[in-house]
């Protein structure tokens, strides 16, 4: 039986590059690379390397790019350093706008500053596949709003979010704009700087590069609040010591995402179609929650109606299919997605919901597969 991974919006498997890239610094250039000797220096010289290699797929200078443990980390940093550094007035707490289809790195932040009362929180308004309206955001902001935060590019719909608009808008605004670029970064060209984004998340192990690592890009390092105090690592914004052999190979797997990114992508997207097509077809309940003309190439989010979700991921398990049903991180939880809730799927639709995910890997021979198992799995998981 051919083993089919489609759940690479939770997390990929690490590239051989990367790994290449990894292992001298496990076994040979593992100084510490604060230090000044032989072996330090060579650790810094990779992880100058790996910030260079983040900062070019990024399309931004190496001093702009901050390295974190993933994209949580970095989503906390930019939260906590557009409020903290952000000029209130007394008697006033500063805005965030954001908007509820966020990653819960995002949405669990600002639930917290809000419940010690550190900010006040206003959502935008959501259409159908979870995007915002870039004028909605103009007219949310005020002379209060520290921070507008809106994802590139959702992890559970693939669904792009119009972010250059919003970026533009927040910058003649004078507000600052954060982006969480985690599922977009490495899938679709991405650019810092025209994006007109103050802050932008993005992590490793969701582009073939070992987990643990991730960076923030930051148009201005003055702003950065850190989350930890100790030593002087990266500017002393980000203390202790670096995780070199995870940031060596995070950026050798950004280096390779974005290297022939157009062909590799849109090869992604021909198999994502021929598997939304299938499913269209030969299924009679299915919808798609997934946006195919502006999307990431690689994710496919469907509801199946009248179909346990649940019971679908445990058949396709079974078949040696990983697929999901939406957030890795919110899958303890009896609650159903809600990003599809705030899309405005009922509950009964969202537990009916799948998440497929592809990746530059993904074979033609794969999707066949999941394409002629799906109908009868899809009727034995049948309410
Ligand atoms: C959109 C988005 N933001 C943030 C994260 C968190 O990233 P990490 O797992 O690197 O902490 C994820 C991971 O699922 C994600 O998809």
């Amino acid at each position: 039986m051919l083993p089919v991974y489609l759940d690479n919006a939770a997390t990929t498997r690490v590239r051989d590059e990367a790994l290449a890239e990894m292992m001298p610094v496990l076994m040979q250039d593992f100084g510490n690379p604060s230090g000044v000797h032989s072996f330090s220096r060579a650790a810094r010289h990779c992880l100058d390397t790996a910030r260079s290699r983040v900062a070019s797929a990024l399309r931004c200078r190496p001093a702009n790019i901050l390295f974190t443990s993933g994209g949580t980390e970095s989503d906390n940093l930019a939260i906590r350093s557009a409020v903290l550094s952000f000029p209130c007035r007394s008697g006033t707490v500063p805005q965030v706008i954001t908007v509820r289809t966020e990653h819960h790195a995002v949405l669990n932040t600002l639930n917290a500053y809000a419940a010690r009362g550190l900010i006040s929180l206003r959502y935008l308004e959501p259409d159908r596949f979870g995007r915002v309206c870039p004028d909605e955001v103009r007219n949310a902001v005020t002379s209060e709003t520290a921070l507008v935060t809106v994802m590139a590019a959702n992890n559970e719909t693939g669904n792009l979010m119009p972010v250059s608009e919003i970026g533009r808008i927040c910058r003649d605004a004078g507000v600052l704009f954060h982006t969480d670029a985690v599922q977009a970064f490495g899938h679709i060209p991405l650019d810092a700087e025209s994006l007109c984004a103050d802050f932008v998340s993005v992590s490793s192990h969701k582009i073939h590069g070992p987990k643990g690592a991730g960076a923030l890009y930051c148009a201005d390092p003055k702003r950065i609040r850190p989350l930890m105090f100790g030593g002087m690592q990266e500017n002393g914004l980000r203390p202790g010591t670096e995780n070199v052999p995870a940031l060596a190979g995070f950026g050798k797997a950004a280096e390779c995402a974005v290297s022939g990114l157009d062909a590799k992508m849109g090869a992604v997207r021909v198999l994502r179609d021929r598997l939304m097509e299938s499913i269209l077809e030969q299924t009679g309940c299915a919808s798609l929650n997934t946006d195919p003309d502006r999307s990431l190439p690689n994710i496919l989010n469907v509801t199946f109606r009248g179909v346990d979700g649940k019971a679908l991921l445990l058949l396709m398990d079974m078949e040696g299919i990983a697929v999901s049903a939406g957030a890795a991180c919110a899958a303890g939880s009896p609650e159903p997605s809600h990003v599809l809730l705030a899309m405005g799927l009922s509950r009964q639709d969202a537990y009916s919901s799948v998440r497929f995910s592809l990746s530059e890997f993904t074979t033609e021979e794969e999707i066949e597969r999941v394409c002629s198992v799906l109908p009868d799995l899809l009727r034995r998981a049948a309410f």
